[in-house]
């Protein structure tokens, strides 16, 4: 188990003071930090098919960019690269133990765990992430520089690499292991290894309003909502044929907001868009599926464990009339097992003894079995 210590700050002076608004150095956020993963193990999971994974290098001044998966790594030499892996939370669940000490921000805005690895000298390139970012420096030493928020220009350092133009410096510290390092979306970074070193970074998207107003588009698209034509059945006739009235504008306007303002409509979009995985999950679903009792009986002796990387939350609005969304889908259940499946939802895994109320429920039994003959969830052991 991590554990977060923000340096005398509690979190919520963390959030007023830096979320959103400027980037800090937390050292010593994790104490007596160790990978959660090794160098070797995280090589060979940029090896997987399904994996994201990309090998940086720069070569006589030149950035090269190669994408995964990785046969072998042999040929690279001792500086100047490192190894990127999207959404390790997918495939190692000691990585994702990372993510947890971040349950002070809700999960609905947390994006994945990014991690590198780097021998001295390698860096992914100075860039603007569009993310909040908390970097924890595992193992290893990187020497991060961060500048102010602006506008920079964009630099091609090679087609698959967008880098900006050198900058001036508003943080210039080596960073060790278990020292943090909080970057808000729009500051330009650039982290370079001094020594073979690990990093993990905690993405947190940031949608932007149009991303929101495309899936709206797609949603009701793909559901046949928005078919609807705009109406005007009660028009009078008009001089000024060239105009577009005050009335019809607001009528044009008002129409496209009864869209947005239907909730049942706009609610299950939004439900299944946040928690859509971005990256491919590991799935495993269950070869037979589970019986009733068998279920009944393993949650009073197991734990369960939700997979790495998916994506399970409720609004706070409708979760009491019996709805969650899972994995882009919605989720109906019996509303009397709502408390249940908040334990699902704020956690990443639940023990028998937070389970005893619901274990015979035959309602969360279903709702279980279902989880779990898709691979959502899974047995761990009890603590
Ligand atoms: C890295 O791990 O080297 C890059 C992290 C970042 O810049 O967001
Ligand atoms: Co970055």
């Amino acid at each position: 188990m991590y554990k977060l210590d923000l340096n005398q700050m509690t979190q919520d002076e963390f959030l007023t003071q830096y979320w959103q608004k400027k980037p800090v150095v937390i050292r010593q956020g994790f104490k007596d930090f160790v990978d959660p993963i090794s160098m070797d193990e995280f090589a060979g999971i940029a090896m997987e098919e399904t994996v994201q994974s990309r090998l940086l290098s720069k070569k006589d001044g030149q950035w090269q960019a190669e994408f995964g998966p990785f046969e072998s790594y042999g040929h690279l030499g001792e500086r100047d690269w490192s190894l990127v892996i999207q959404a390790l939370d997918n495939f190692s669940e000691e990585a994702a133990e990372l993510i947890e000490p971040f349950r002070f921000l809700p999960h609905w805005r947390l994006d994945d765990l990014m991690a590198s690895f780097a021998t001295p000298g390698g860096s992914v390139g100075p860039h603007v992430d569009n993310y909040d970012v908390f970097i924890c420096q595992g193992s290893g030493k990187r020497h991060w520089r961060v500048g102010h928020r602006g506008q920079y220009e964009e630099v091609i350092a090679h087609e698959a690499l967008l880098h900006v133009a050198p900058f001036e410096a508003l943080i210039d510290v080596t960073l060790e292991a278990g020292d943090i390092l909080y970057i808000p979306p729009g500051y330009p970074h650039e982290g370079v290894a001094l020594e073979p070193s690990m990093s993990f970074s905690i993405g947190f998207r940031a949608n932007s309003a149009i991303s929101l107003l495309s899936g709206f588009a797609d949603h009701l698209i793909d559901n046949d909502l928005g078919g609807k034509l705009l109406e005007d059945s009660s028009r009078q006739s008009t001089t000024n044929s060239g105009e577009v009235s005050s009335a019809d504008y607001a009528s044009l306007k008002q129409q496209l907001q009864n869209l947005l303002d239907d909730d049942q409509v706009f609610g299950n979009f939004i439900g299944g868009f946040l928690t859509t995985a971005k990256h491919e999950l590991d799935l495993m679903p269950s070869e037979e599926p589970f019986e009733r009792d068998e279920v009944r009986e393993l949650l009073g002796i197991h734990g369960i464990k939700r997979l790495g990387g998916l994506r399970a939350f409720y609004f706070e609005e409708t979760i009491n009339e019996g709805i969650c969304f899972i994995n882009g889908e919605r989720v109906s259940f019996v509303a009397d097992i709502a408390p249940a499946v908040k334990l699902l939802c704020n956690n990443l895994t639940v023990m028998p003894d937070e389970l005893a109320a619901w274990k015979n429920n035959e309602d969360f039994i279903s709702l279980m079995v279902k989880l779990l003959d898709l691979g959502y969830w899974f047995w761990v052991e009890a603590e």
